[in-house]
């Protein structure tokens, strides 16, 4: 994606398939902007005129120009100006995509002097989060040109008072952290036959090389004479052994603590012994969502060259049913010393995410500590497919992550800790159990399963992405055909905003 910042006045490269886009609020016809001649604008406010334009949300129109040099003007629609909010703009900007198709027009130029200049983040988003497509393992017909018209450039008009310079970084940094989601959202896609504990630490591998993120991967044997026996236990019924990924990104000679982030890298869960129902059971190639997200964090901080310093852990593993696999009624001695007793091999990802927290403290003592995973389908029964679960010890950083969910429209629902559901936790065997009561406040529950290995004082925080790593019809720039990569941008908006909180 090609993006560009211009003033009023500067050359624009108008071509047969390039589009005026001019947002248009609600009572502020008619509609006026520079870049139009006036037989334009005569034809624009004829359409007004025979009422098929008014401005309302949601309403996008194309008018073609035959004469001009370029293939004609988008009219969209935003509501009134005071209620124009980024979500708004994301929203509205992945409903041009098919009006674009339809007119194959590939490069927008934006009158955007009207507009405030911090909702160009989201208009850029929505076209590219809503561009998204898998079909590497399709063989598409090569005979025709049938790969429909992408939006690919962006030019931007904005008020001549106004740093386009700025504008054009604050723009680059949008593509470059769209970029890392399209790449967490492919990984998740990727059927479990091609994405193991070992493909993904490949390609993590991969992506990291001439990039300032140090990796390093803990095999199986390394991992027993660490102690990680959760990651080992989960991993044990399959043939693919499980990894522990870790990421450090310290881009400054003398760093400060870490922040860790932590994401839950099961590549498949079968539910292991205690198996899954088979219907949707192969939409669990999702539950490395977390792992991914922590991947597409770290490679986009990397890319925009911040400076705050980030360990990212990993654990992958495949949640296999199988002759040496994890029972129920197991104990473990977890990395933290504490024993747990294992009463459904299903909750498999807290006991990993467990093992990777410890890790994080043991190996790194990070300032604060997020850890993301597809926990819960419980999360799903809470909340649908609009907010993914927060649950955490800290109230300040509940704020911070609220923030930046509201800001990049990855929204967070705040569940309570309360002490009281420490005990449905309690075991007969072990210190612990791995889940609660049957059917009860279960994504609680595995928040509490996960707060038992956080060391008191260090604020931590548990998002539960079980309900949106995967897209849903009724948010435009998802798919619901496609996994979101929910939490890339909002964790890296998160890390970013830290550093500069702390200056
Ligand atoms: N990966 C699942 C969570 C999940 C389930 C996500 C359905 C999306 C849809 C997780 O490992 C799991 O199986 N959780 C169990 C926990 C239960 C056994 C306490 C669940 O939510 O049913
Ligand atoms: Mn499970
Ligand atoms: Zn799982």
């Amino acid at each position: 994606m090609k993006v560009s910042v211009v003033h009023p006045q500067m050359e624009i490269e108008w071509n047969w398939n390039t589009a005026l886009l001019i947002p248009v609020c609600e009572n502020e016809l008619p509609i006026e902007c520079e870049q139009l001649t006036e037989d334009q604008e005569i034809i624009i406010q004829s359409m007004i005129d025979r009422d098929l334009f008014y401005g309302k949300d949601n309403e996008i129109l194309f008018v073609p120009f035959p004469n001009a040099s370029f293939a004609g003007a988008l009219l969209v629609g935003l509501g009134l100006q005071d209620k124009i909010t980024p979500e708004k703009i994301r929203r509205t900007s992945a409903q041009i995509i098919s009006h674009a198709k339809a007119n194959k027009i590939s490069h927008l130029v934006c009158d955007w002097e009207q507009l405030s200049v911090d909702n160009m983040t989201p208009f850029i988003e929505g076209i590219l989060l809503s561009q998204y497509t898998f079909d590497q393992y399709k063989n598409l017909d090569k005979k025709g040109d049938n790969k429909p018209t992408e939006i690919n450039t962006i030019t931007f008009i904005v008020s001549p008072n106004k740093d386009i310079s700025a504008l054009h970084n604050q723009c680059s940094q949008a593509v470059l952290i769209c970029n890392a989601v399209t790449m967490a959202r492919s990984l998740t896609c990727s059927p479990a036959n091609e994405l193991t504990p070992q493909s993904f630490a490949d390609i993590a591998r991969n992506i990291c090389k001439d990039t300032q993120i140090k990796v390093r991967l803990l095999n199986k044997i390394e991992m027993e004479k660490e102690g990680l026996n959760c990651i080992l236990s989960v991993g044990k019924g399959s043939k693919n052994e499980p990894l522990l990924l870790v990421l450090e990104y310290q881009p400054q000679p003398n760093p400060e603590k870490p922040l860790a982030i932590i994401g839950k890298g099961v590549t498949f869960d079968t539910g292991g012994i205690c198996l899954k129902p088979r219907e949707d059971m192969h939409e669990m190639r999702y539950d490395m969502s977390g792992a991914a997200v922590v991947l597409g964090t770290i490679y986009a901080l990397n890319e925009l060259k911040s400076d705050v310093s980030v360990v990212g852990i990993i654990p992958l593993v495949e949640n296999m049913p199988g002759g040496s696999a994890l029972l129920p009624g197991d104990i473990i001695k977890t990395y933290s010393g504490k024993t747990v007793e294992v009463l459904n091999t299903d909750a498999e990802g807290r006991l990993i995410l467990a093992d990777a927290i410890s890790y994080a403290q043991k190996n790194y003592s990070p300032q604060k500590i997020v850890d993301i995973a597809t926990l819960t389908g419980g999360c799903i029964i809470a909340l649908g497919h609009f907010s993914a679960g927060l649950l955490s010890n800290d109230e300040e950083l509940i704020q911070e992550l609220t923030q930046a969910g509201e800001r990049t429209g990855e929204r967070l629902w705040t569940f309570p800790l309360w002490e009281d559901y420490d005990k449905l936790i309690q075991s007969d065997f072990a210190d612990i159990a791995n889940i609660g009561p049957r059917s009860e406040a279960s994504t609680i529950i595995g928040a509490v399963f996960l707060k038992q290995f956080v060391e008191n004082s260090t604020p931590w925080a548990h998002i539960d992405i079980a309900g949106t790593a995967w897209g849903v019809k009724h948010i435009p720039y998802w798919d619901s055909k496609y996994p979101t990569g929910f939490g890339v941008r909002l964790l890296t908006y998160w890390l970013l905003k830290h550093k500069q909180g702390k200056e």
